[in-house]
């Protein structure tokens, strides 16, 4: 049984902070929903005859696939324009783009660098604009990995979520203000200078005072991980980071998510979190050539971490999935 439907159609999904504690957890709710649904061979097609533009001014498997799959299934048919099939602000104004597409589509998703693009597609277009990430945010993220300690510990309300590593990036962002926002003890440990935005810890902070949520940003390991049910980390170096590998390798060396920092949790029962694309072996010709640079195997976490019992990394990406077709059909379907 669903609470009482926040009204959320019409919203665009830009940021966590644009969005109340129950609006955020209901899409939540929905997408579990939503998954039992589709497990159970139920068809929900909330979006019937709906046009969606799927912009990606960047590569993506996850959120790309996630999105076209849940088009499907809702009834939608998604359109997939890449960073050279349209002149989004090349040629074409994001305005005049946005107005353009608005007059096309029923809703529109974007992958691209500055959050300020995804602002004006939906300033501007008239319809739903979805975020598929942005340097800043990574939302439909955040929904998809609370959905999954939900799965796994049944509440989201005081789990002990740490995020280590590069605490500064668009996940890291979303994940301490979306965490302080439902109420969690949400950590960022990782090192003084990869810190989070002041601004952005004064907004989880106000966030977590009206949840009775926690924010602690540390860059002591021991201090950051005891008690942890969830271990979060993402890749050292970001999409455009490229030439800070070296500088990158030797600050995060002492963050990286291995079987001593599990243990260092102390909770048997702890969950290990990763967005993916994850670094834990040399499987890939980029994993290769690191290892052939900087004599690096595995990077932010081990493959002993990445194929254990505690991770759940895959579950997580399926819930990519589900997470996503909940925004669309809440904001664009005819939910009763
Ligand atoms: N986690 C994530 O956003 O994956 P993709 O880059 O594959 O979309």
């Amino acid at each position: 049984m669903l609470a009482a439907t926040p009204k959320l159609q019409g919203k665009s999904f830009l940021c966590e902070k644009d969005f109340s504690r129950e609006e955020f957890l209901y899409f939540i709710e929905l997408a579990m929903k939503l998954k039992d649904e589709k497990k159970r061979g139920i068809t929900h097609r909330h979006l019937e005859g709906k046009n969606i533009a799927l912009l990606f001014e960047k590569p993506s498997t996850r959120t790309r696939c996630a999105f076209t799959v849940a088009c499907i299934d809702l009834g939608a048919h998604p359109e997939y324009l890449g960073k050279d099939d349209i002149q989004l602000g090349k040629k074409e104004s994001i305005e005049d783009t946005a107005k353009v597409l608005g007059r096309m589509f029923d809703g529109i998703e974007f992958r691209g660098f500055e959050h300020k693009k995804v602002e004006m597609l939906a300033q501007h277009s008239g319809v739903p604009v979805w975020n598929g990430l942005t340097d800043q945010w990574h939302p439909t993220q955040t929904l998809a990995d609370f959905l999954t300690v939900k799965e796994n510990f049944g509440h989201l309300e005081g789990i002990q979520f740490v995020y280590v590593g590069d605490g500064r990036n668009n996940v890291a962002n979303s994940l301490l203000v979306g965490g302080a926002l439902v109420g969690m003890d949400v950590r960022i440990c990782s090192p003084e200078s990869l810190f989070p935005a002041e601004e952005i810890v004064e907004l989880a902070k106000e966030l977590a005072a009206k949840s009775g949520g926690n924010v602690t940003i540390t860059s002591n390991v021991d201090e950051g991980v005891a008690g942890a049910d969830v271990i979060y980390t993402d890749v050292w170096v970001s999409m455009g980071e490229e030439d800070q590998f070296a500088e990158r390798i030797a600050l995060l060396s002492p963050y990286q998510v291995n079987m001593d920092m599990i243990r260092k949790t102390g909770n048997e029962q702890v969950i290990f979190l990763h967005c993916l694309p994850a670094f834990h072996d040399l499987e890939t010709s980029y994993g290769k050539d690191i290892y052939d640079k900087h004599g690096l195997p595995e990077m932010e976490v081990t493959n002993e971490v990445f194929r254990s019992e505690h991770s759940k990394v895959f579950d997580q990406a399926e819930n990519r999935m589900h997470t996503i077709k909940a925004v669309m059909a809440a904001t664009l379907g005819n939910l009763k």
